[in-house]
């Protein structure tokens, strides 16, 4: 895929209606983790550099088409000015006088955040009337929201129709990064996916069985592949309905060339705690009245010598509850071997999803990664295969 990026344009005094993710954790109106503004910060000093007015179009939780004081990007301005080092203008609509008003009274570098897209039913209706108020403040149009890019809406697809359409430089580099991981990887591609069920994850275990020469499976997912291939895993999570589903994946897996890699061991505890009693057994011991929680050493080491003998690794999900000390010891040991191979040039590395961002940070290695996605739901649709309607309409 080809896009245009903010190379094949000039900016210099136009109205650029730049859409960002702004859909940040917030606590009594503080922003817990300012990732997503941070990798928006060079779009939007770049364009303001360049002379644009820069105006942020952005979604804040569901408000579902209604105002809802609670959903306010207005709380978000603070951070936003403080992670740009600038002032930002803010409007209390996205559409409409007030928007334009705001827009209208910018000179050339400006920074002016827009109202919730969401406050309006348009937006995630992709409204044609819609789209078209919104564009009326713009010239062009940038998406650096890969992580919203899985939705077609008015601000992330709907614009790109109606307005010459730009990836941004943090879309630019998700999509670069993602090309290296499933796009064209260089080879073997390892897989791991973990996570509390399997039930969420069909899609992606179906499509990475067709891409990926390993896929390592760990987390509670891991429980129901072993339950399918006749193993008691106790009072572990497990999905036994999906016996069936698990069993096609492993059919499938051997008819494609991928070898999955199940846990060979386990961490077994009395109950789902932190520091809940616990000992290590073999995957065909698993006591009835026991939970697993984590992998085992010998799981690790098999999960580890895949890893050494891999070019590319594709991460979602953590392999066991990885929140409960001391069961984060499986997640924690795996990611430090991908975090060494990558900082070794042995290999590109490629994470994404809440938890698995979260487990990464915890065991000290997100920097040493090739690439994280700040996406969610994205990232899980990319993994899946499933085009992206806001990065199908950037494309030229
Ligand atoms: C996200 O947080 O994953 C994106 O901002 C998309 O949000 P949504 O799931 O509410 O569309």
């Amino acid at each position: 895929m080809a896009f245009r990026t903010l190379d094949d344009v000039d900016v210099k005094s136009k109205r650029v209606l730049l859409r960002v993710d702004l859909n940040v954790p917030v606590t009594d109106g503080k922003v817990t983790d300012a990732t997503r503004i941070e990798r928006v910060k060079p779009t939007i000093n770049e364009l303001s550099r360049k002379g644009a007015k820069v105006i942020l179009l952005a979604h804040f939780g569901r408000p579902k088409g209604k105002v809802v004081a609670e959903f306010s990007l207005k709380q978000i301005v603070p951070t936003v000015e403080k992670v740009l080092g600038k002032t930002v203008g803010f409007a209390e609509d996205c559409i409409g006088e007030k928007a334009k008003a705001a827009v209208d009274a910018m000179k050339d570098g400006d920074v002016v955040l827009l109202e919730n897209t969401r406050f309006h039913e348009g937006e995630e209706k992709n409204d044609p009337a819609f789209v078209k108020a919104l564009a009326e403040n713009g010239d062009i149009y940038v998406n650096d929201a890969f992580s919203a890019a899985h939705r077609a809406h008015a601000s992330t697809e709907g614009l790109a129709h109606l307005l010459p359409a730009y990836a941004g430089r943090s879309m630019q580099m998700e999509l670069e990064a993602l090309e290296k991981g499933l796009g064209h990887p260089a080879h073997p591609v390892v897989a791991i996916v973990g996570g509390a069920k399997v039930s969420t994850k069909i899609d992606l275990l179906n499509n990475l069985i067709e891409k990926v020469d390993a896929l390592i499976i760990g987390g509670g997912m891991a429980n129901t592949f072993l339950a399918a291939e006749g193993l008691s895993v106790g009072k572990s999570l497990c999905e036994h309905d999906l016996g069936e589903t698990a069993r096609a994946i492993m059919t499938k897996a051997k008819t494609e060339n991928c070898s999955i890699i199940l846990p060979v061991d386990a961490i077994v505890a009395e109950s789902f705690e932190a520091n809940s009693p616990n000992h290590r057994y073999g995957i065909d011991s698993i006591p009835a009245d026991g939970m697993i929680l984590d992998i085992g050493e010998n799981s690790v080491e098999r999960i580890n010598a895949a890893i050494d003998d891999a070019a590319t690794i594709v991460w979602n999900g953590p392999l066991g509850a990885f929140e409960l000390h001391p069961f984060d010891a499986g997640t924690v040991a795996v990611a430090k071997r991908v975090a060494a191979r990558t900082k070794q040039k042995k290999l590109v590395s490629i994470a994404g999803g809440g938890d698995t961002v979260s487990a990464l940070h915890h065991a000290g290695v997100a920097s040493d990664f090739t690439y994280i996605s700040t996406a969610g739901g994205a990232f899980l649709e990319w993994m899946e295969g499933k085009p992206l309607p806001g990065i199908l309409a950037l494309e030229k």
